[in-house]
């Protein structure tokens, strides 16, 4: 069986941390969509590690991380991520069926997202480019990199399909002879990592092994159910991890959705918990609200429980891990919004025009430190309460509380 952790929110809840928390009791990590446009973050002690395409997994020896099918890869990004650790031989493995993002994915994102009336805010690292050509069946493989001459084929003639983006965009495609230079360079680096993961994954299973699977992105930038077209351009929900990993729907036994104790999102596209005032850049700065991959400002708000509840549903959530609940210590009042005005109505449910909803609160008292605490007895009974309210306005349980970045400072309910 397989378990999985899946974001909840718009991204960056705080998946890195609850896989790295969790990833010590399996055998395998899986990330099984999105790319590098991801950033996760593990802080064990004095040390910070940002992962982008290597799963959560990889601090711990004895676990095997798969970069499955449904991963779009920057195998340059891949490479120099690779760097940064020892003995991957045996410990990594990327799926031969994973399509690579190459130069010109890089440049039409970041064409594209000039040439829109409205940018998505996209990490321009060609994600959405190269998801593309995979629906087109106009992808490169990870597995085209053992054959040279046949990739430099197929790349030459994208290259030719594509001659019409560059008068439209004023833009220069790099030549098929200047990719091919830079795919020889780094093919040795992926080459002894390529494997048939869904084989490694099955067989995994036949033996008993553990595997935790590693969503990236969040619920609410789903292709299919997010906030389109302000999403990234994979399943991001948990049937993602499936079509990603080639592990079957009744292989999914716990699902933990991951949540902040408020809500962030980066980019463009509707927010309506979104706060632009002092509580907004409150929750940025302590909340050390930039992104992980691009740098730029999160946007901040309060905790959404009608797009948790809906992001749940999606999900089958079997359990919820509230993250950086430290980070509202100190404030006098925290809000949750509990449904939305609409069209003069009150609903609790997210409407095909949501862009016009207006948050309604419910207020709680706040508390001092939650910082660094790691029973839930232990919590200021105002912050239990905050939780205990969440678990009832969400109907969703909630075993695990995260209060500070730290890989122990948290609470397993
Ligand atoms: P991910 O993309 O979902 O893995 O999340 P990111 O790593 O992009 O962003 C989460 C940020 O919050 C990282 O900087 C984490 O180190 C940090 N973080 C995670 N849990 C906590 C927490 O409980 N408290 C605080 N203060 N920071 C946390
Ligand atoms: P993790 O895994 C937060 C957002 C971008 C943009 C939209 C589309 O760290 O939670 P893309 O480059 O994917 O085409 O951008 O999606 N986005 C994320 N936001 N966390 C992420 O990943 C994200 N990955 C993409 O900001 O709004
Ligand atoms: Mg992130």
């Amino acid at each position: 069986m397989a378990d999985l952790i899946v974001g909840i929110q718009w991204g960056d809840e705080g998946k890195g941390k609850v896989v790295d928390s969790l990833a010590g009791q399996y055998d395998y990590v899986v990330r099984y969509q999105g790319g590098h446009n991801a950033g996760h973050t593990i802080v064990v002690g004095s040390r910070k590690v940002a992962l982008h395409l290597l799963p959560s997994g990889i601090l711990y020896p004895h676990c095997k991380n798969i970069i499955g099918n449904g991963v779009v890869i920057d195998p340059w990004a891949l490479a120099e991520e690779m760097q940064s650790f020892e003995n991957l031989q045996g410990r990594l493995f990327v799926s031969d069926k994973a399509h690579l993002i190459l130069p010109y994915h890089i440049l039409l994102d970041q064409a594209k997202e000039k040439n829109k009336q409205r940018a998505i805010g996209t990490t321009g690292k060609g994600i959405g480019p190269c998801y593309g050509d995979k629906i087109l069946r106009n992808g490169i493989r990870v597995m085209d990199l053992k054959n040279l001459e046949v990739m430099k084929t197929k790349i030459a003639h994208i290259l030719q399909e594509l001659g019409y983006v560059e008068k439209l965009y004023g833009i220069e495609l790099p030549s098929v002879d200047s990719i091919m230079q830079k795919i020889e360079s780094v093919r040795p680096s992926i080459m002894p990592f390529i494997a048939d993961s869904t084989q490694i994954l099955w067989k995994a299973q036949e033996k008993g092994e553990k595997i935790l699977c590693e969503g990236a992105q969040g619920s609410m930038l789903d292709v299919d159910h997010g906030t389109y077209p302000f999403v990234t351009s994979s399943t991001t929900i948990a049937a993602g991890a499936c079509s990603g990993s080639g592990l079957s729907p009744k292989s999914l036994k716990n699902i933990i959705g991951v949540a902040k104790a408020y809500c962030t999102r980066v980019g463009n596209g509707v927010f309506p918990t979104e706060e632009e005032g002092e509580v907004g850049e409150w929750l940025r700065q302590k909340g050390g609200e930039f992104g992980t991959t691009t740098g730029r400002a999160r946007r901040c708000g309060w905790f959404d429980s009608v797009a948790v509840k809906y992001a749940c549903g999606l999900n089958g959530c079997d359990s919820l891990s509230i993250m950086k609940l430290d980070v509202l210590d100190g404030l006098e009042r925290v809000k949750v919004c509990v449904a939305y005005e609409y069209e003069g109505k009150r609903i609790d449910y997210i409407p095909t025009d949501y862009n016009n909803v207006k948050p309604i609160y419910q207020e709680f008292e706040g508390w001092e430190k939650t910082c660094g605490v790691r029973s839930f007895d232990s919590l200021p009974s105002k912050a239990q309460d905050y939780i205990k309210a969440l678990e009832e306005i969400t109907k969703v349980k909630i075993s695990m509380i995260s209060t500070s970045p730290q890989r122990d400072d948290i609470i397993m309910r």
